[in-house]
């Protein structure tokens, strides 16, 4: 099984994937959050920071590029190329109101034409590797057969699927059936799976329905617990010194990229979203770190919950997730 981390925008930017892959190492493949072309730039700021190889420690590294205008995707890869990428990956699964009213993302599911001539002009203009990660629609499964059909045109060097809708946002399961359907159709390209993988038992219940998936990508599970690739591969359970390290370098890496503790404060409240659900009896922790609005705060409310609680390495008896 190969393990790829997911990309989350707002949190799995280079700072994170180094410290993670320098803590707990084990993902075979990391994706940078979607960098957004348009007609004025191919890459801001933030966007060339976080590709840059001499910024980059993982070997395997893919960029994630949304649009759906195939002269921002050709001009994005032809940068990437220059800096040594081999392979970029379309993102085809963002359910963003914003993102999907401008058809980019999982928007332009709706719009199988508008799809396949974006397809159609990519592969033609590139010999760059490229990999699809889509939901399996927009409003429902319905056209998720059509679909599967369209991509099988092309030569993908990978489709990654996170079987639930536009509609769906982040809410109740992915459809595990549908995806076993499209499974048996897809013989072209290699598929990966996506989706609610939070905790080790939900990987080993998935495999066991899934066998012959050879790929899977975690994102809020890696989050919650970011030693989760390394136990899942090699039994070791994520313990509280080195998730200690791993979480005061991510810190003091956003300290050194923002400059200003604001920032780096915010990012790090967003990573506990999904990482407090690795400690017992968190709810407190969770309120005070929300409301720190300094990094003495903030510091004091992490340093409390490390010295007080345990670490639940199998997972926390309920999830208390964003939804959308
Ligand atoms: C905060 C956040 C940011 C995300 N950013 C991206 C992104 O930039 N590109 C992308 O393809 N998916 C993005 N996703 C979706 C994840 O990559 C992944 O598909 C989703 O979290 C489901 O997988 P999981 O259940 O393992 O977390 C994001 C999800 C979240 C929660």
């Amino acid at each position: 099984m190969k393990f790829y981390l997911a990309p989350l925008e707002g949190i799995t930017g280079h700072i994170y994937r180094n410290v993670l892959e320098k803590y707990f190492p084990g993902t075979d493949r990391y994706f940078t959050p979607f960098i957004a072309p348009d007609q004025n730039r191919v890459l801001r700021t933030k966007e060339r920071r976080d590709v840059l190889p001499e910024n980059n420690c993982v070997s395997d590294l893919v960029p994630q590029i949304l649009t759906n205008n195939a002269e921002h995707f050709l001009q994005t890869v032809r940068v990437l190329q220059e800096m040594g990428y081999q392979e970029v990956n379309l993102n085809l699964g963002c359910p963003s109101g914003t993102v999907v009213s401008r058809k980019r993302g999982s928007g332009l599911l709706a719009y199988p034409e508008e799809l396949d001539r974006l397809l159609e002009q990519i592969f033609d203009g590139t010999d760059m590797r490229i990999s699809i990660k889509t939901r399996i629609g927009r409003d429902d499964e319905e056209n998720a057969f059509r679909l599967m059909e369209l991509y099988q045109k092309y030569p993908l060097s990978e489709l990654i699927i996170h079987p639930r809708t536009q509609k769906d946002f982040y809410r109740g399961e992915p459809r595990l059936e549908l995806f076993g359907e499209l499974l048996s159709d897809i013989g072209r390209f290699p598929v990966c799976y996506n989706g609610n993988l939070l905790m080790e038992q939900n990987y080993k219940d998935f495999t066991e329905r899934f066998p012959q998936v050879e790929a899977v990508m975690l994102g809020r599970g890696v989050i919650a617990n970011p030693g989760l690739i390394r136990q899942i591969k090699t039994g070791q359970p994520t313990d509280k010194k080195t998730l200690r390290a791993f979480h005061d370098e991510v810190l003091q890496g956003y300290r050194e990229v923002f400059g200003e503790d604001k920032n780096a404060l915010f990012r790090m409240k967003e990573m506990w979203i999904y990482m407090i659900h690795l400690f017992s009896e968190h709810e407190r922790y969770a309120k005070k770190i929300r409301k720190a609005q300094s990094l003495a705060e903030y510091g004091c409310a992490v340093d409390a919950l490390f010295a007080e609680q345990e670490l639940l390495v199998n997972g926390p008896k309920r999830w208390e997730l964003p939804l959308r």
